[in-house]
């Protein structure tokens, strides 16, 4: 038995994707959501159709206090948790000009602190061979975006990926995965990003499945830490 993965912000979109994907694929789920308890009691639903248990975790992660506790709860409920999916994020558009401190504050609180603590919380209980997939972004290559405190705040879970790998191993790898252009951000539907799959390599988006892929390869191969894989469909090459 593959064991349990808990992944953040998994009740719809690309983490909804990864708890299917991966339930599909042996693991039990530990699915943690913030406002979307509906969506997430029908993956818990799929995910336990395919054969694996599903555990709920609802936390807001913005919430210090909230992240303290993530990891007790779901080693209480979920001994064999192995693996932690760093998935949950928010994405607002700002140029450095139009940037707050609010908005600053909540993407590094949710996007970085929330990763990093439950990280370090997750390594001290999850044994030999844990493991800790944090999803990027493919703009950390960049240095243009209108995004500009989410680009930071990505690049800098990025440095964190690769400095916690260093400091985890050999017991737990960490590596991070870059998606490209997936999902359209709410609110806007597929037209955006057929309009700018044109600028990349590919010529056209993503599926969620190539982010599953990429996950299902980061976990598999035991030799692989510290290591940022793109599925972007070659948008990091600029
Ligand atoms: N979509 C893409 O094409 C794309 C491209 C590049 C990178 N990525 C990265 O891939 C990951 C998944 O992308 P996505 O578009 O599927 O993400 P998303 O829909 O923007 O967000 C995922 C989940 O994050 C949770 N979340 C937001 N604020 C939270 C908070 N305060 N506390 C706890 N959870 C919170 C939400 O949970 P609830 O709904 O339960 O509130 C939400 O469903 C993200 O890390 C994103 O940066 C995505």
């Amino acid at each position: 038995m593959a064991g349990t993965v808990l992944i953040t912000g998994a009740a719809r979109r690309i983490g909804r994707a990864l708890a299917l994907g991966l339930a599909r694929h042996g693991w039990d789920i530990a699915l943690h959501y913030h406002r979307s308890r509906q969506e997430a009691e029908s993956a818990a639903e799929q995910v336990r159709q395919a054969g694996r248990t599903c555990e709920l975790f609802p936390a807001d992660l913005s919430d210090p206090q909230a992240v303290r506790t993530l990891i007790p709860r779901v080693f209480e409920k979920c001994p064999h948790c192995r693996v932690l999916i760093n998935n949950a994020s928010i994405f607002k558009r700002a140029p450095l000009s139009e940037t707050t401190e609010d908005l600053f504050d909540r993407h590094f609180a949710i996007n970085v602190r929330a990763p990093l603590f439950l990280s370090k919380d997750f390594a001290a209980r999850c044994g030999e061979g844990g493991q800790i997939v944090n999803l990027l972004d493919a703009k950390i290559e960049r240095t243009f975006t209108p995004y500009f405190a989410y680009a930071l705040s990505k690049k800098a879970l990025a440095a964190f990926t690769e400095l916690a790998a260093r400091e985890l191993a050999p017991r737990v790898r960490v590596n991070g995965v870059c998606p490209g252009l997936i999902l359209p951000p709410e609110g806007e539907g597929p037209e955006y990003l057929a309009r700018l799959a044109k600028k990349i390599p590919a010529g056209r988006p993503g599926a969620v499945d190539d982010v599953v892929r990429a996950v299902l390869f980061l976990l598999e191969n035991e030799f692989v830490t510290g290591q940022i894989l793109f599925a972007d469909g070659g948008e990091h090459l600029g």
